[in-house]
Formats: C-alpha cells, sequence, structure tokens
C-alpha cells in the first residue's frame, strides 16, 4: 500500500510537472508588442531604421532603415530580431559619402529596402537617394554577396529618366521584384520592374495618375494585391488609402480610406507576413515621424486583417502575436 501510494505521487508530480511546462512553453510562444515607446537594443541604444524595410531568413528578421541619429543626411543601419521587438544592432549598411564617396556627402538616404535574390544569391538594398531639396529626385541600388557584408553601390539616378522620390520593393511569387515610387513631382505611383538580378530597373508601369500617392507598402494575398499609400504631406500624418487588384500593372480599385483619419499618427512603411503552421496574419508597420523630433521617430505595428476587397485597419496599444501559429490576438489581461 505505501509503495503504491509513493508510485501515484510520484506519477502525480510527473504529470503536474508536464501540466506546468507546457502552460509556461504555450505562454512563450505568445510575443507582446507594445506601441509607442522608443525601440532600444539590449544595450539601450535607440534604435534608429526609420522606413523600415524587412527581410526573413529562417526565423530572424533583418530590418534595415534610416540613421535618423543626426536627424538630416541619414545613413542606413540593419538590425534583426527574432520576435519584432528585441533588436540587435549588425552594422551600418550604408554610410553617407562614404559607401558612394563620389555622389558627396549631402545625400538624404530615404527609405532603404531589402531584398534577396535567390539566383545571384546577393543582398540589394534599393532606397531613395535624394538631395537636400528633394530635387535630384533619384533612387539608388547596392548590393553584398552576405547580409551583413560590404554593400556596394550599383546603380543611382532617375529610373527610366523618371523623377523618383518616396519608394518602396515588392517581389511577387514568381520572385519578379519590382521598385515603387512616387514619381513626376508627386504626381503619379511608378511600378518599375526589376532586372533579374533585382540590380537595375527594366520596366515602368504608371500608377494612380495625378493622384499624389506615396509610402506606398503592397502585400500579396492569394491572387490579390493590396496596397497600401499616404498622401503627400512631409513628416505630418495624413489619411492612409486601400487600393487591391487581380493584376499589380492595371486594375487597381480606386483609392479607399482605412483607419482614422491620420493613419493613427503614422505613415506606411511595410506589411509584414506571419506565416505559421495555423494561419497567415498580418503586421502593418509605419512611422510615427517626429515624435517628438525625427531622431525619436516611432515604429508602430498592428494586425491588419484582409477581408476580399477591404481591410480591418486598427491601431492597437498592443497585442500578442504567435510566431509558431501565424495566430495574433488582443492582449490577455495579466
Ligand atoms: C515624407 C516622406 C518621407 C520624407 C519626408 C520629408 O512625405 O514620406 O520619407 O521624404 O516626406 O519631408
Amino acid at each position: 500500500m505505501k509503495r503504491f501510494t509513493l508510485c501515484f505521487a510520484i506519477l502525480l508530480s510527473l504529470v503536474l510537472s508536464a501540466c506546468s511546462s507546457s502552460k509556461v512553453a504555450s505562454s512563450k510562444e505568445w510575443t507582446k508588442i507594445t506601441n509607442g515607446n522608443l525601440w532600444l537594443t539590449a544595450s539601450g541604444d535607440t534604435v534608429q531604421a526609420h522606413a523600415p524595410g524587412f527581410l526573413k531568413i529562417g526565423d530572424t528578421w533583418y530590418m534595415v532603415g534610416e540613421d535618423r541619429g543626426r536627424e538630416w543626411r541619414p545613413d542606413v543601419n540593419l538590425y534583426k530580431s527574432k520576435d519584432l521587438q528585441n533588436w540587435t544592432f549588425v552594422k551600418k549598411i550604408i554610410e553617407n559619402g562614404v559607401t558612394s564617396p563620389d555622389l558627396g556627402k549631402s545625400r538624404m538616404i530615404e527609405r532603404a529596402k531589402l531584398l534577396y535574390n535567390k539566383k545571384t544569391k546577393r543582398f540589394v538594398v534599393w532606397c531613395h537617394w535624394e538631395a537636400s531639396n528633394y530635387g535630384a529626385s533619384e533612387a539608388a541600388c547596392f548590393s553584398s554577396d552576405k547580409i551583413d557584408g560590404t554593400y556596394r553601390i550599383e546603380w543611382s539616378g532617375r529610373p527610366l529618366g523618371i523623377k523618383s522620390r518616396d519608394c518602396n520593393v515588392f517581389v511577387d511569387t514568381d520572385g519578379t521584384a519590382y521598385f515603387i515610387s512616387t514619381t513626376e513631382e508627386n504626381q503619379h505611383l511608378g511600378l518599375f520592374r526589376l532586372s533579374e538580378d533585382y540590380l537595375s530597373v527594366v520596366e515602368h508601369t504608371q500608377l494612380f495618375p495625378w493622384q499624389k500617392r506615396e509610402a506606398p507598402a503592397i502585400v500579396k494575398l492569394g491572387n490579390k494585391y493590396f496596397m497600401f499609400s499616404s498622401a503627400c504631406t512631409g513628416w505630418a500624418p495624413n489619411q492612409c488609402k486601400l487600393s487591391w487588384s487581380n493584376n499589380l500593372k492595371q486594375g487597381w480599385s480606386p483609392l479607399e480610406n482605412i483607419g482614422d483619419n491620420k493613419a493613427f499618427r503614422t505613415q506606411p512603411a511595410a506589411i509584414l507576413e506571419i506565416k505559421g503552421t495555423k494561419t497567415t496574419s498580418y503586421l502593418y508597420v509605419g512611422d510615427r515621424w517626429k515624435d517628438p523630433n525625427l531622431a525619436q521617430s516611432k515604429t508602430i505595428i498592428f494586425p491588419v486583417t484582409f477581408t476580399d476587397t477591404s481591410c480591418d485597419f486598427r491601431y492597437r496599444d498592443s497585442f500578442e502575436i504567435n510566431f509558431k501559429t501565424g495566430e495574433w490576438r488582443e492582449t490577455t489581461k495579466p
């Protein structure tokens, strides 16, 4: 009887400890993302990667963006994270006036975006490459054989001779990449197909003529493309609008207001896909510029839900994401 009681007690404690460790494991799978604060690295430095671009390799997110530490003439920094919350500084990948000395030190390097070319195995950065009065209206392309390697300038200028400012990139499911930018004095959006090696622009399609859109961000769900964009009001936030199409080059729906009239004080930078074992969630990433100054601009992330032709675009102070299953949920009370 004594032996039976002992066995039972051991069994019970094993079961209880298994239950409690699985509870810990499952709560650990949920990462709470909180908005509104400055992002700091573990060593306490401000994360300087504004208007960010992202690339996921394995379970690591890489982020490039504007180093606004000295406000103007930004360099481009590279960070990495496993949870979009804890960021480690990797290196400065483009240094103004140093990476391409022939172009001088007075460049405004804005909206750097990162691509990986599977054929050439090179990491490629496209960005807005501007003069201090925004008169150059140029883009630039850099590449490196390693994500944290030496980025060399590949090209700079007006893509196919077209004046180009705010920009982003988009890679379609067949691997074709596009540079998309605000063209001809902020009048239109230009969709520029890139060459197979992603290092040059080969084709231009004008989208949203005369509609003055910038900060474009595209995501594809099934066969449908969704695009967020802002109006052109400098650092001041404005209404985010949504458009969708079954074809990247034509048929975009009329721009439709989403969220509040200031995009919750943000401007679009990216739409991240969180692909998990159960579902895929989409996270909007936007810049809360000059909060209160350029160097302390905040990066804001919240989940967005796409339905057939619309999007639930709602700010949250915080939410929780499960990188394993791909699910997100409202923050649970402690
Ligand atoms: C915004 C643009 C930013 C930056 C800023 C300068 O409209 O989205 O990337 O260029 O203007 O005023």
